[in-house]
């Protein structure tokens, strides 16, 4: 399902209320709602909107826990970090327990790190199937998403949940969610704003099957929903949008 905005605020808005409700309704029937957040910049409007007077309150923070899809290799207060993105635009305003906030470090060790958080994850889900309630993901312009990088062995992986790669394009470790844990959540929302990704979403959403050069074609929920909330200027090549 796409879902075109005309701008980027209505954009924002569209998915915050769209949270809103998959949140309320996991709540509803589970008592919690497990939720993935992305990285990168595109999310952080998005964020800060959850955390503002308009949405705040629509959340079941008490019931909601936090996870991140990838970081990368920095320390927690490095500004590239994808925890501190999230702590300074939402978590630090809602009433979330600390304890339900599992932020994903990466110590000296990044194949343990990886490892570790993938222990953090089968605890939380027990011996429940490990199905978020919702997973965001943004889109680079190569075609990534979190952190699966085109032309990496990562994008092969199909038992482990949680990897550690060397983006060498970036010089930077990276931990990022596989492919499978992705696609087993009960929703995975794309957020694509903006010109610069107008060409790789027309690629991705329209052009030929080629994930290992565009790994966001690899999303594809076995047992869920996949939703791409997109701007009208990242949507302008799209030929198929309802
Ligand atoms: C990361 C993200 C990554 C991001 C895309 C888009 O840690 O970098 O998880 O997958 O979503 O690179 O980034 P922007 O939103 O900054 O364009």
């Amino acid at each position: 399902m796409i879902r075109v905005s005309p701008d980027v605020d209505a954009l924002n808005r569209s998915a915050a209320a769209f949270l809103a409700e998959r949140a309320r309704d996991a709540v509803d029937a589970r008592g919690q709602f497990s939720l993935v957040l992305s990285g990168g910049q595109t999310p952080r409007r998005l964020y800060e909107l959850l955390a503002g007077d308009a949405f705040r309150d629509r959340l079941p923070w008490t019931q909601t826990h936090v996870f991140w899809g990838d970081e990368r290799c920095v320390a927690p207060n490095d500004p590239r970090s994808n925890e501190r993105t999230a702590r300074e635009a939402l978590l630090n305003y809602v009433p979330i327990p600390p304890t339900q906030v599992y932020p994903m470090r990466c110590s000296e060790s990044p194949r343990a790190s990886a490892e570790q958080y993938e222990s953090v994850l089968r605890s939380f889900f027990k011996a429940r199937k490990p199905r978020f309630d919702l997973v965001l993901l943004g889109l680079g312009e190569n075609g990534h998403t979190a952190s699966l990088f085109p032309q990496t062995p990562v994008l092969e992986e199909r038992e482990r949940w949680v990897v550690d790669l060397m983006v060498e394009e970036q010089d930077l470790h990276r931990l990022t969610f596989t492919v499978p844990i992705i696609n087993q959540a009960a929703a995975v929302v794309f957020l694509v704003t903006g010109t610069s990704k107008a060409r790789v979403l027309h690629a991705v959403l329209e052009g030929p099957s080629d994930p290992r050069r565009l790994p966001a074609q690899l999303i594809h929920p076995s047992d869920g929903e996949l939703f791409w909330f997109v701007d009208q200027e990242a949507a302008v090549l799209l030929k198929r949008v309802a």
